[in-house]
């Protein structure tokens, strides 16, 4: 599953630790974006093969962390945040709401692959809340409108 190259760079990142077992998280990442946002579960056993790790360990690290995704995504994975203080000004229907717009559920994504939409633990941003984190873009203070032309947007690109 991993190209020479990617095999490279997770030698790379081995090197940094004092122990394989300690790469795990960034070999992980590396899995993820070597596989278009997802961690396909041949690449998990690979990583277990080269950090000297049971199958079972990768595989319960990646599925504790919800970064990791373990199906394909679309190409922009919305990550609504869902926890206390964007609940409270309104992340459920903002998530519904995105639902809507995109004709689908959270979990899952557009037939055309373009979006994924999931809802997320606190993103550290509650000052700014509700909040959207999509790839590594935050989208704060958001509202309907705010949300619909980011929506629009994103479709366009
Ligand atoms: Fe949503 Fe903290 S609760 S960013």
């Amino acid at each position: 599953m991993f190209t020479e190259e990617a095999l490279k760079k997770l030698d790379v990142i081995v090197q940094k630790y004092p122990t394989k077992k300690a790469a795990l998280l960034p070999a992980l990442w590396l899995a993820q974006e070597e596989h278009d946002g997802w961690i396909p579960r041949e690449a998990m056993k690979e990583i277990a093969d080269v950090l000297e790790l049971a199958p079972a360990e990768v595989e319960g690290v990646a599925t504790f962390y919800t970064m990791y995704n373990k199906v394909p995504i679309g190409k922009y994975h919305l990550e609504v945040c869902h926890n206390i203080v964007c609940m409270a000004v309104g992340a459920d229907a903002l998530i519904d709401h995105i639902g809507e717009k995109l004709g689908i559920d959270k979990g899952a994504t557009t037939a055309d692959r373009k979006f994924t939409l999931n809802g997320a633990e606190c993103l550290g941003a509650c000052a700014n809340a509700p909040c959207m984190m999509v790839g590594g873009t935050y989208y704060e203070d958001l509202d309907f409108a705010k949300t619909d032309k980011i929506l629009d947007e994103l479709a366009r690109n």
